[in-house]
């Protein structure tokens, strides 16, 4: 636990009390006010927690002003470039950068979780076959505590070990089987001497009838969006698997909360909203009718892709993606992809615009993830999906970590309450 290094004073009602100030090893510094209702009887009000620390932690590290993010102390950048998906996975988990050894045993714990338990494929059935893959996901992931009971024990370090290789093991081949579900083709069983996004290319694509070669070219694309979206400090989905964690419940549980908070357009969601908005302008002489229309409050309509809670220059992650969208499709033959155009055309005049200049509007890192994914063949309800695969590592480690700290509270926030005061019970034949 972080030291106070001063006070801060808060002065109310002619009496004072000392707020402790923490000093993070990045980052502004955080004023201490658990003791506040105790002492002072009041509380703090922050809804959408814009200025709210809800957590120590030691893993992600955003500086939204620069547009930083670092794993570990490691920044993104220099991840996208040379490292793999599984190994950002060992550094979220542990800490540090796996020796060659530790990598190679890593590696080969997950493949040998890829599989299902076979009565999984049954209760797929029991979906309608046109269901939201996302809308699956929350089901399976959830009812993963009811076929692996021995990893649902989390005050076992090891359960609790086995539950999260599990889980990042797991999510593509459901994934992967939500998908095959909603187009009606047969289940593709993984296939362990491919990468982890190797296999989750074969288990999407590949059908009994033909044989599936892997282009090396999409995997590696695939492995790079995987480890763009590995984790995020303290956002939605994120603060939902702590808050769901914080009761004690099983960690399959805790992550199909997870998921099911990604959904959202304005959290994962908005890859899947993003591309279909570019679809639905179509051509660039029609970005400046949506331009408009975004900066219009009654419209309702806003960039997807566009901004962000933390980041108020642009997201990092959207500079290599979009980096790799022009590496993906270039390589694939598709530059003159007419969304890929759209994108770009829309973010230069979005750039140059005082609304979004003003308002520090930057592109985030879904604005060119799904033309990377709809190159591959993903139709758009596959973006959040992969999404969550991608996340589930983060989402664990947070929770792993959140589940080792002394003295860990179930999370319970309070209200500013503005209902009715305290009144009687009048009968239905006097109202
Ligand atoms: N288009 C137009 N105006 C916008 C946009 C946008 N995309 N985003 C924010 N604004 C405006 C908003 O109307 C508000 O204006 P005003 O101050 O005049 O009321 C101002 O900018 C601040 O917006 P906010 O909603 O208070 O900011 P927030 O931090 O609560 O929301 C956000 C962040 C990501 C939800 C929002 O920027 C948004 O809805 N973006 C589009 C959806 C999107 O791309 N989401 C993906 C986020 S990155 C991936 C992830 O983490 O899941």
């Amino acid at each position: 636990m972080a030291e106070p290094t001063r006070n801060a004073t808060l002065t109310l009602d002619g009496n004072t009390y000392d707020l402790p100030v923490m000093s993070p090893t990045a980052g502004p510094d955080v004023l201490d006010i658990r003791k506040l209702y105790g002492e002072a009887d009041v509380f703090t009000f922050d809804p959408g927690f814009t200025s709210t620390a809800s957590c120590e932690s030691a893993i992600t590290f955003i500086d939204g002003d620069v547009g930083e993010l670092l794993h570990r102390g490691y920044p993104i950048e220099q991840l996208a470039e040379k490292s793999s998906y599984l190994e950002v996975c060992y550094l979220l988990l542990y800490g540090e950068l796996p020796t060659a050894a530790q990598l190679a045993d890593f590696e080969a714990r997950v493949t040998r979780h890829t599989m299902v338990h076979e009565q999984m494929h049954y209760f797929f059935r029991g979906f309608r076959r046109d269901a939201h893959p996302m809308a699956t996901m929350v089901g399976v992931v959830g009812a993963m505590s009811a076929f692996y009971h021995d990893s649902t024990d989390i005050n076992d370090p090891w359960q609790r070990e086995v539950a999260a290789i599990r889980m990042i093991a797991k999510l593509p081949t459901i994934a992967a089987m939500a998908y095959k579900y909603s187009v009606g083709q047969p289940f593709v069983y993984p296939k362990n001497s491919l990468s982890y996004a190797g296999n989750f290319l074969h288990m999407c694509f590949a059908v009994p009838a033909e044989d599936y070669v892997v282009n090396p070219i999409l995997a590696k694309a695939m492995d790079r969006i995987m480890m763009l979206h590995a984790d995020h400090e303290q956002n939605a989905s994120t603060s939902t698997v702590r808050l769901a964690g914080s009761s004690g419940a099983n960690p399959f549980a805790c992550i199909a909360a997870g998921i099911a908070c990604l959904w959202g357009p304005a959290h994962g969601g908005a890859n899947q909203a993003c591309l279909e908005m570019l679809r639905e302008i179509g051509t660039v002489d029609r970005i400046p009718e949506y331009i408009a229309k975004a900066k219009d409050k009654n419209s309702g309509f806003r960039l997807m892709g566009f901004g962000h809670r933390v980041y108020k220059n642009f997201d990092p992650r959207a500079k290599v993606m979009k980096q790799s969208a022009d590496e993906v499709l270039g390589l694939l033959g598709i530059e003159n992809n007419p969304t890929l155009q759209v994108a770009k055309e829309l973010e230069r005049i979005a750039l140059e615009d005082d609304y979004f200049v003003s308002k520090k509007l930057y592109p985030n890192v879904d604005f060119y993830s799904g033309i990377i994914l709809d190159a591959m063949g993903f139709p758009t309800s596959m973006f959040t999906p992969i999404f969550a695969i991608s996340r589930t590592v983060g989402w664990i480690s947070q929770w792993k970590e959140m589940i080792g700290e002394k003295n860990q509270k179930i999370g319970r926030p309070r209200q500013l309450y503005v209902g009715p005061p305290k009144r009687d019970y009048v009968d239905v034949r006097h109202r």
